[in-house]
């Protein structure tokens, strides 16, 4: 109820009586100045005037589980979303989506957090995820593939947030392989996928997902390679209804792959791939490797050209000329 509330206030520059409210949700009046305190409580601003009603004056920064799920609801999502967790403290999401996963937790569910205490990065990094307007969150899928299909399905997963965020703010959002998004050189989302398999199959996939979204400044040592969406658009975005987007474009991209499992399916991909015809190095048995990428394979490889020789990677720290 409070989330219909909510959508009802925001609907209204004007204030609306409690009697409407009430007539409207089909609930008592007590029930009605509940809720509206509990919004208060959360830190939404409304202001209350008598005999003329409430009227939302400012929405908080927050992931707001009711409001995120009632979206999805309305999204339809099939398979990523169909289970959803908001927590305001972690260590890391997807330790949290490893302990669900092992306790027979079913395909879909996502768990995002407004601060993890011990937030992971690829290669042992730390991810910095105080409460600072990020959007962490972990997804949970169980496909019945072999473990070796793990790199391109992050890649899908990294072709989905890209598409959402392009299609959410107008910012230029690309793929830097294989796993970040970037808009112009810096980044803005990184990606961090586990899973856990039998000796051919996989058992669980999560996959976590760090967008930069509300933070207004980074730490001295990323602030010249991370960048934020508010810091791109000059907008505050609604993160609640943001996370929704995303979520849905996962849920969509995710469901389709599952099927092609070819990357290059989605004619969009190499085109949104910021490493295709840059100059690379890549690290290959402790020996850096440079060249030019010239494509990507249906598994999701980096076809690199080095001149000599064309050789196909497919995980590995890949540093691109003229982005980090
Ligand atoms: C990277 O670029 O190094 C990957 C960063 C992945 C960060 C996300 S935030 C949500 C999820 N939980 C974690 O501990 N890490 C991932």
């Amino acid at each position: 109820m409070k989330s219909h509330i909510l959508k009802i206030l925001k609907s209204s520059a004007e204030y609306i009586s409690g009697e409407d409210l009430s007539r409207e949700l089909n609930v008592s009046r007590t029930a009605v100045w509940k809720n509206i305190n509990a919004l208060k409580e959360e830190g939404y601003v409304i202001s209350s005037v008598r005999n003329k009603g409430y009227r939302l004056e400012q929405c908080p920064d927050i992931l707001d589980e009711e409001i995120i799920k009632n979206k999805l609801q309305t999204k339809k999502v099939k398979t990523v979303g169909t289970g959803l967790s908001i927590l305001k403290t972690v260590d890391s999401t997807n330790e949290e989506v490893k302990r669900r996963a092992a306790n027979g937790e079913p395909e879909g569910l996502v768990v995002a957090a407004e601060e993890q205490t011990a937030g992971k990065g690829r290669l042992g990094r730390n991810w910095q995820s105080h409460a600072d307007g990020g959007v962490y969150f972990t997804i949970l899928i169980r496909p019945e593939l072999p473990p070796s299909d793990i790199a391109s399905i992050t890649l899908a997963a990294g072709y989905a947030v890209c598409l959402a965020v392009r299609s959410y703010t107008g910012c230029d959002a690309r793929i830097k392989w294989p796993n970040d998004i970037i808009i112009g050189t810096k980044k803005v989302c990184g990606i961090l996928t586990e899973m856990a398999a039998q000796s051919d199959r996989l058992d669980y996939v999560a996959i976590g997902i760090g967008i930069n979204v509300n933070q207004s400044k980074f730490p001295d040592e990323i602030k010249d390679k991370a960048t934020s969406l508010l810091l791109e658009t000059g907008n505050k975005l609604d993160r609640s209804d943001f996370l929704a987007a995303v979520i849905k474009q996962l849920d969509t991209v995710l469901n389709s792959f599952l099927v092609s499992l070819s990357i290059t399916e989605f004619s969009d991909f190499k085109n949104l791939c910021a490493t295709i015809g840059r100059t690379v190095s890549v690290e290959r048995n402790g020996v850096t490797l440079t060249g030019t990428a010239d494509d990507i394979t249906t598994k999701g490889e980096l076809i690199i050209n080095t001149g000599s020789q064309t050789i196909s990677v497919n995980s590995g720290e890949v540093t691109v000329q003229g982005i980090y």
